[in-house]
């Protein structure tokens, strides 16, 4: 059972310290988030396993991570400046502003009036400027997405990995959009995180490419507990495509607040690499090259065989962070009655993503030699790299265990007398999902807990 709505994840979230609303006490920043001690690990958990997927697993892929503010110019060249912009309309009533392709029935989803005003674009980079002087010559941008700085990059990773044809490039990173509407706690958002892959063909190939990332993807969300059944594939219309995009398959996910886009898999072209290529006049290529006498780069490849020169078609899947985690957590969620009646919460998180790999407890808080075994072999475990092991010491096991199974804690050992009293000291270890309890010996239970993840 999934959660019914998102204010119940939002509750759990908030109570289990996942995700803070920013600048709480201060009556909180607009479609800002923080993550708290167990989302700061879920988030780094989903992070870590894009990159075991797309560039740890693979040898046709190269890492990057690039600068956040962005040089205005780049933002020109790949078209942001100009029309990375979404319609809005004011409220002349209440002054509430809104994207004007959510307005239904042409009435504020504030005060219901239909005064509005005429609809206007509304940039959504967010500007500043770098050094001292404020004058306009020194604007900036924080980058709107990561794949800028991907394809800015490109000859510099060609150049010193000697990569050719069908390769990638893979960032994750923060990017930032100044939405006319954040909404759905962490869905739409203004910083928000994102995992991209720029995939580098050749024209006449990034077809069969496309459709293969598409496969690759659903199966790597499957992986991280996201079913197939519940996300639905959008060939997204000619009409809704961005500037930059021959065709677009999104991944909408049955989110609590309804059906909607989680990643986007673009065929871009040859739109990006085009615009940031010096001079069509000086290459002779034939892709859609703009006359930008900026650039210092021909970012083209030249095919062994026939010596000519082309830039590459890109193949792009760009999912975001936050709206991955909404999918895990709800995922997750488990609403469950046992057999006394009672109900227990348990977020069944695949065991890599969850935030606490395993808590370590002791039966009896004060038990001088029960605390020191417990916290031996929190150290011991620690080391195993697997993610966090936490030593909890409140000394109610059942309580303990109930709080555990709501944050997803795959296993519990509970070090109690016997353990400090057997010649071959063995723990209770209690599986979240079964709540099967079993002893093992200490001297097992690295191999155990390897095993569990791995
Ligand atoms: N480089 C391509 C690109 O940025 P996009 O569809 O605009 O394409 C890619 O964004 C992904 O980034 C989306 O599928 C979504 O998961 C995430 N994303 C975009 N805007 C977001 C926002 N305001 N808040 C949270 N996530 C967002």
């Amino acid at each position: 059972m999934v959660a019914k709505t998102m204010d119940e994840l939002v509750s759990i979230c908030k109570r289990r310290g996942f995700i803070f609303q920013s600048a709480e006490l201060y009556g909180g920043l607009q479609g800002m988030y923080d993550f708290g001690p167990l989302g700061v690990e879920l988030k780094n958990n989903l992070k870590k396993a894009w990159w075991q997927s797309m560039v740890y697993e693979r040898d046709d892929v190269e890492g990057l991570d690039s600068s956040i503010v962005t040089h205005r110019t780049m933002l020109q060249m790949s078209g942001h400046e100009g029309t990375f912009s979404d319609p809005m309309k004011d409220c002349k009533e209440c002054g509430h502003r809104m994207r004007a392709d959510h307005i239904v029935d042409n009435k504020c989803d504030n005060c219901g009036s239909e005064d509005l005003t005429e609809e206007r674009e509304f940039n959504l980079m967010f500007k500043t400027h770098i050094g001292a002087l404020d004058d306009g010559s020194n604007l900036a941008y924080l980058r709107p997405e990561t794949a800028q700085a991907i394809f800015g990059n490109f000859k510099n990773v060609v150049d010193s990995t000697a990569k050719t044809t069908p390769f990638g490039i893979a960032q994750i990173g923060k990017a930032f959009r100044n939405e006319i509407t954040a909404r759905n706690f962490i869905f739409r958002v203004r910083e928000f995180e994102q995992m991209e892959l720029e995939f580098f063909v050749k024209p006449g190939d990034d077809e069969k490419w496309h459709d293969y990332w598409l496969e690759q993807r659903l199966n790597w969300w499957e992986e991280q507990g996201v079913p197939k059944s519940k996300i639905h594939v959008l060939d997204v219309p000619a009409d809704d495509l961005a500037h930059y995009s021959k065709k677009t398959y999104d991944l909408e996910y049955e989110y609590p607040h309804g059906i909607d886009e989680m990643e986007g898999i673009a065929n871009r072209t040859d739109y990006d690499l085009g615009n940031h290529t010096k001079s069509q006049d000086e290459l002779n290529i034939t892709a859609k090259v703009h006359k930008n006498t900026q650039s210092t780069q021909k970012m083209a490849l030249q095919d062994q065989e026939t010596k000519e020169w082309y830039v590459p078609y890109v193949i792009e899947p760009s999912a975001g962070v936050e709206r991955g985690m909404i999918a895990v957590l709800n995922e997750a969620y488990h609403v469950e009655t046992l057999e006394n009646g009672s109900e227990r919460t348990v977020m069944k998180f695949k065991p890599h993503l969850a935030p606490i790999k395993a808590a370590v407890i002791p039966l009896k808080k004060n038990k001088p030699e029960i605390v020191e075994m417990c916290k031996t072999i929190k150290k011991d475990l620690q080391k195993l790299g697997l993610g966090r092991i936490l030593y909890e010491n409140t000394g109610n096991i059942g309580k303990a265990y109930r709080r555990h199974d709501e944050v997803g804690t795959p296993i519990c050992i509970t070090v109690d007398f016997e353990t400090i009293e057997e010649e071959i000291p063995t723990v209770t270890v209690r599986d979240r999902d079964t709540m099967e309890q079993k002893r093992i010996p200490v001297s097992e239970l690295k191999k155990y807990v390897m095993e569990y993840f791995i």
